[in-house]
């Protein structure tokens, strides 16, 4: 048996080496496939999940720049998009609770999400 395996492996390679390799190779498939899976199934891009702000106004700028910065230290920050007006108003209350946001500040983004919320 041991002589059979030692015989067919090329260049005089130890089977052990081999399966090491072999080892390396399926490591890398999986790194690669969990990378693609996890950027396949929710958008990560800042611009679609929260929308730049169109028309110049500060205070929607501002509550953007709160939205991604601030509203993102516990939990990805959700699509502004994903939410109707109504609903912004019943979770924004806790979040700007668990943000510690000034009323200036909670003004600022409540603006934010309502200017870009589902209809
Ligand atoms: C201290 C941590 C923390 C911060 C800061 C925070 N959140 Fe959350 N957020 C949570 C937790 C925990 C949940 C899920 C449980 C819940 O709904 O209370 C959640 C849920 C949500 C949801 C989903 C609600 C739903 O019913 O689907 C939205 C939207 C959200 N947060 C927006 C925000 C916004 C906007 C801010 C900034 C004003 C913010 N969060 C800041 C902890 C946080």
């Amino acid at each position: 048996m041991d002589t059979a395996l030692t015989s067919n492996t090329p260049k005089g390679k130890t089977v052990a080496a081999i399966q090491g390799k072999h080892r390396q190779r399926v490591g890398w498939l999986f790194v690669v496939s969990v990378v693609s899976l996890l950027s396949s199934c929710a958008t990560t891009d800042i611009n679609v999940i929260a929308p730049p702000v169109a028309d110049g106004s500060s205070q929607l700028a501002r509550g953007r720049i709160i939205y991604v910065t601030k509203c993102a230290k516990c939990h990805a920050p959700e699509p502004v998009q994903n939410y109707t007006a109504a609903e912004w108003h019943t979770i924004m209350p806790e979040m700007v609770e668990e943000t510690h946001l000034n009323p200036a500040d909670a003004a600022a983004v409540m603006a934010y999400v309502e200017s870009l919320a589902a209809r």
